[in-house]
């Protein structure tokens, strides 16, 4: 019977051996079909079970924020920068599985369904490989590409990626849910912010920066080349270059990075731990990200962000009042300020020929409205549905007035009822400290006593602290607990009951 136990542990033991074997050695370049891995079976390796031929990049299991949930990534190795991700809103448990099947399917296990698929049945895949250059691809049998990362971008680009007309960018999602896009529009490059009504607000056809090779023409494909983002017509004729940086280290890897503040940043993933993003962005001024003080505040300069006055009893977050479900149809207009500007409205037609009532007449009876700019020099009107950062105008150009729709009856007192309670906590905890001082000094002063053995009993709270203080007549105190107490008796003094 012990004997039998014994051999029982060695076989565990044996098997745990083999396993770890098998774990130890990750797989380099490629995997063939019928391999299963879950993040479990690849603790040791950081749940990165593929590596690509010279080691650059690795796949395999990434944790996110929760450490027992997992998402399947490209990963530049030096620079642990993440640079593809499958299951970007469906992240996984340690125990399930990556699985390329036999019938030529990739996918990722998520409870009975699946997390991630590559759509890839019956198509003949004899395996998956990934590249030095980050490229993930499944490989039909006569060697085509029959599915590639490269082609399903997520936020990032890297050198050589084709990004063409049909594909987009998706930032992660910021502090309030809300992601940014890139996308090729008719033509033209543009950076939009994801709301019900999407908004851009950047364009390449309306950034200076970018150099002309005199070929007019339509976007159609972009690619990172050297230190330039290159864009080409239909036929491949180069139509613009966007110089990121100076720096043209051939060894350099170019990534280009849509970050969840809206901005897409260049960085060198060469650099390993220590890479920067260039000083180079899109947009440039930071003020044009369209959340990047929070809603309905106000940016300015490069980065200052500010509440307008009006809003400012509101703490920001007015009671937008935009619904169409005709349940609240009492709504008011609140004048937030003028000289301001708005990251969309370069890219909206307004209605024109307006003056400013009619722009207000044309907010308050449209239930989607929850915004409005307005110019008085253009007679300009703009409706918006929902409305990120507030921009102030540049020097010299005139500015827009804006407004924004609110639930009737509540633009005056519900912020300084907040206010006042907010007073009163306050005061109620000084209160308490106060209380709390006195009690302390009085027991350190009755320890005190006793331990000098001083026969002075009865001493009343009052005359101890007029013995141990000298109260000066501008309400300070000087005494023997030195200058930094004195801070805290001047504020017994000026709460307590003398
Ligand atoms: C992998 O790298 C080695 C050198 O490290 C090279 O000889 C080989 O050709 C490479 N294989 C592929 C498929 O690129
Ligand atoms: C696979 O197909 C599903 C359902 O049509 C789709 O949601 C998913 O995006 C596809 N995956 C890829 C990688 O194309
Ligand atoms: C965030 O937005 C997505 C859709 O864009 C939605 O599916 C998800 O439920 C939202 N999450 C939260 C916490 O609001
Ligand atoms: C680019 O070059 C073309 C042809 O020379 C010219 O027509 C066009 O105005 C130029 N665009 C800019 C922005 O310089
Ligand atoms: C590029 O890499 C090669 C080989 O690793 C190295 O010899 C060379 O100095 C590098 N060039 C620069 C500009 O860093
Ligand atoms: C409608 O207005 C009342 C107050 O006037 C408010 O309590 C309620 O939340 C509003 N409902 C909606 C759907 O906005
Ligand atoms: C973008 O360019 C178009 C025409 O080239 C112009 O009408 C528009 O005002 C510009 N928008 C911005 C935000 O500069
Ligand atoms: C708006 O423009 C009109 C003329 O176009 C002018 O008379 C009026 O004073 C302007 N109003 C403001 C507030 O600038
Ligand atoms: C109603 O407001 C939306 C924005 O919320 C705007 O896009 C639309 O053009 C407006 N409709 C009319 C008829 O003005």
């Amino acid at each position: 019977m012990g004997l039998f136990q014994y051999s029982g542990v060695l076989c565990f033991c044996l098997l745990l051996v083999f396993k770890t074997c098998i774990a130890d050695s990750q797989h380099i370049g490629k995997i063939y079909p019928g391999f299963e891995a879950s993040h479990s079976d690849w603790v040791d390796k950081n749940g990165l079970f593929l590596r690509s031929n010279s080691s650059v990049f690795a796949c395999g299991f990434y944790t996110g924020l929760d450490a027992q949930l997992f998402l399947l990534v490209v990963i530049h190795i030096s620079s642990a920068k993440v640079v593809w991700t499958a299951n970007r809103a469906k992240l996984v448990k340690g125990s399930e599985k990556f699985v390329f099947g036999k019938n030529g399917n990739v996918y990722l296990q998520l409870g009975d369904g699946v997390a991630w698929s590559s759509n890839t049945t019956g198509q003949k895949v004899s395996s998956m490989e990934l590249q030095d250059s980050g490229n993930l691809v499944l490989l039909g049998e006569d060697g085509t590409v029959v599915w590639q990362s490269y082609s399903h971008p997520t936020d990032t680009l890297l050198p050589g990626q084709e990004f063409s007309e049909g594909m987009r960018l998706k930032s992660f999602p910021n502090s309030n849910n809300m992601s940014v896009f890139l996308e090729i529009k008719s033509g033209d490059l543009v950076l939009y912010a994801g709301y019900q009504t999407p908004q851009t607000y950047w364009s390449l056809a309306n950034d200076s920066r970018k150099t002309n090779s005199s070929v007019g023409g339509k976007v159609h494909s972009a690619y990172l080349e050297s230190n330039a983002w290159n864009f080409y017509d239909q036929n491949k004729k180069l139509l613009w270059q966007f110089v990121f940086t100076e720096n043209n280290n051939p060894n350099a890897t170019w990534a280009a990075i849509l970050g969840s503040d809206g901005a897409i940043t260049f960085s060198d993933l060469h650099k390993g731990n220590q890479v920067v993003s260039e000083a180079i962005k899109i947009p440039q001024n930071s003020c044009g990200n369209p959340e990047h003080c929070g809603l309905y505040y106000v940016c300015y300069f490069e980065n200052w962000c500010q509440c307008p006055s009006s809003l400012q009893s509101f703490n920001c977050k007015p009671p937008i009042s935009s619904t169409c479900d005709g349940s609240n149809d009492s709504a008011e207009l609140l004048f937030v300020g003028e000289n301001l500007y708005y990251f969309a409205l370069g890219f909206v037609k307004p209605l024109s020929k307006f003056n400013v009532e009619d722009c207000k007449e044309a907010c308050l009876h449209n239930c989607s409205c929850s915004a409005l700019f307005f110019q008085n020099s253009t007679q300009n009107c703009y409706l918006f549905d929902q409305i990120g950062t507030f921009q102030r105008s540049q020097q010299g150009s005139a500015g827009y007035i804006s407004y924004v729709k609110i639930v009737s009856g509540t633009s005056d007192g519900s912020g300084n009822k907040g206010k006042k309670t907010l007073l009163i906590v306050f005061m109620v905890i000084a209160s308490i400290i106060v209380i709390a001082v006195l009690l302390y000094l009085g027991l350190w002063y009755r320890r005190k006593k006793n331990s000098m053995n001083f026969s002075q009993e009865n001493l009343e709270e009052d005359t101890f602290l007029d013995s141990c203080f000298k109260w000066n007549d501008d309400g300070s105190s000087s005494g023997i607990l030195g200058d930094s107490s004195g801070i805290l008796m001047s504020a017994v003094r000026l709460s307590g009951p003398r």
